[in-house]
């Protein structure tokens, strides 16, 4: 309801009305019900109970994540910025949206988000179907209006008949939008890899790699990789400082104007991270060595340096190079090959 709340406001805000669906989205999903498919025991999301997922649904917002309508001159669609093969984040360090435009951060991989409940790296998009409406209307990105889209969208007629089998009639709404893209981003999980076979026995973790596993899960500090990335997503989801040198970027405290949340960043998944080079919010380390490096000796220390790493004696976990390497080989284990082939 919150959701739904928060989408009127956000019409409003656009001066966007008469987007009232006219199918009740409370009644019997339309189309084919969509199964995430989970692996057996996995704790399932919290999806929005008011447009169930649907493979219709789904299927119009993957040619809306590739469709070229969504922005001002028709060359910049989502997929610009999020490409598959790398887990749908970019390699360029700041992605190139509308006349060249670079954007302010490094572009996020986009999988496993049904789990999350705050988007973008300072969490600023309270959900998922308020985030994908953003991008569209942003200057550095789409910049196009959703009246515009709307417009482009309606007077395809390739796009009714999809709309009508996602939502039962026609009529292009930005609210329609936004729930089949949310839909198509729900569907993309990624929650298999060479290490998740090693656990069923289907596979076998190198020397290297188990102790790259051991030093990731454990260290004598008390402070691990694992107390941030952990879990079966492998981030606890919250908002950290991890002690990069501070930039003008102030992080969380751009959100919730506290000076206690100066340069914090959602802790980021480690799932697929050898496909999303370069790292952090702002891409600073080329390599996954590079981030390696910086746990083990680069922490700067600042006032909202997570407790956990402040606590550590040095300017980092002091690794010798051979446990460097190791972290570096386990965090290749945790590559989908099936998510981003
Ligand atoms: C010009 C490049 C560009 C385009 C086009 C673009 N994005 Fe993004 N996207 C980014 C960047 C950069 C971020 C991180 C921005 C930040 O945190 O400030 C991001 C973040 C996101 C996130 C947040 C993921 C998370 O885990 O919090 C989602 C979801 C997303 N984009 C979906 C979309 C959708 C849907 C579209 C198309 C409607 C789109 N993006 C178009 C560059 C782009
Ligand atoms: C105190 C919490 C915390 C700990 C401990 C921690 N991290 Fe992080 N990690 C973060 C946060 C927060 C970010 C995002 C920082 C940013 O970009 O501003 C991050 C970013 C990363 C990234 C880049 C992800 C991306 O998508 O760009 C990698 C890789 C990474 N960490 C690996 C590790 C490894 C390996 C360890 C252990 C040696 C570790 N982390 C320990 C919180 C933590």
């Amino acid at each position: 309801m919150a959701r739904f709340l928060c989408f009127l406001l956000m019409l409003t805000a656009t001066g966007l009305h008469g987007a009232e669906p006219e199918i009740d989205p409370f009644e019997t999903p339309l189309g084919h019900p969509h199964d995430l498919q989970l692996p057996a025991g996995f704790p399932a999301p919290d999806l929005p109970d008011d447009y169930p997922l649907t493979d219709e649904r789904i299927n119009l917002g993957r040619a809306l994540f590739y469709e070229g309508a969504l922005s001002r001159d028709g060359r910049i669609t989502c997929g610009s910025c999020h490409q598959r093969r790398f887990a749908y984040a970019d390699r360029r360090p700041f992605s190139l949206g509308l006349d060249g435009l670079p954007t302010p951060r490094n572009s996020m991989p986009i999988f496993n988000v049904a789990w999350k409940k705050e988007f973008f790296w300072d969490g600023r998009a309270p959900s998922l179907r308020a985030q994908v409406l953003i991008p569209i209307q942003d200057h550095r990105e789409m910049d196009e209006s959703l009246h515009n889209v709307v417009r482009k969208l309606s007077r395809s007629r390739v796009y009714l008949p999809v709309f009508k089998e996602a939502f039962g009639t026609p009529e292009v709404t930005a609210e329609r939008i936004a729930v089949a893209l949310e839909q198509f981003l729900l569907a993309r999980t990624s929650l298999d890899s060479k290490y998740e076979q090693s656990q069923r026995g289907e596979a076998t973790l190198s020397a290297e790699e188990e102790r790259g596993r051991s030093l990731f899960l454990r260290n004598s500090s008390g402070t691990s990789c694992a107390t941030c990335h952990n879990g079966p997503l492998f981030t606890d989801h919250a908002f950290r400082n991890n002690g990069l040198t501070p930039t003008d970027d102030r992080g969380r405290e751009k959100v919730t104007g506290l000076e206690t949340d100066r340069a914090k960043s959602a802790t980021p998944t480690l799932r697929n991270i050898a496909l999303t080079a370069p790292y952090m919010h702002d891409s600073r380390l080329k390599t996954l060595e590079a981030v390696v490096s910086h746990y083990s000796s680069g922490l700067h220390r600042s006032p909202t340096l997570a407790p956990e790493l402040a606590k550590l004696p040095t300017k980092g976990f002091a690794f010798t190079p051979a446990d460097q390497a190791a972290l570096v080989s386990f965090l290749h284990t945790l590559t989908d090959p099936k998510f981003a082939p």
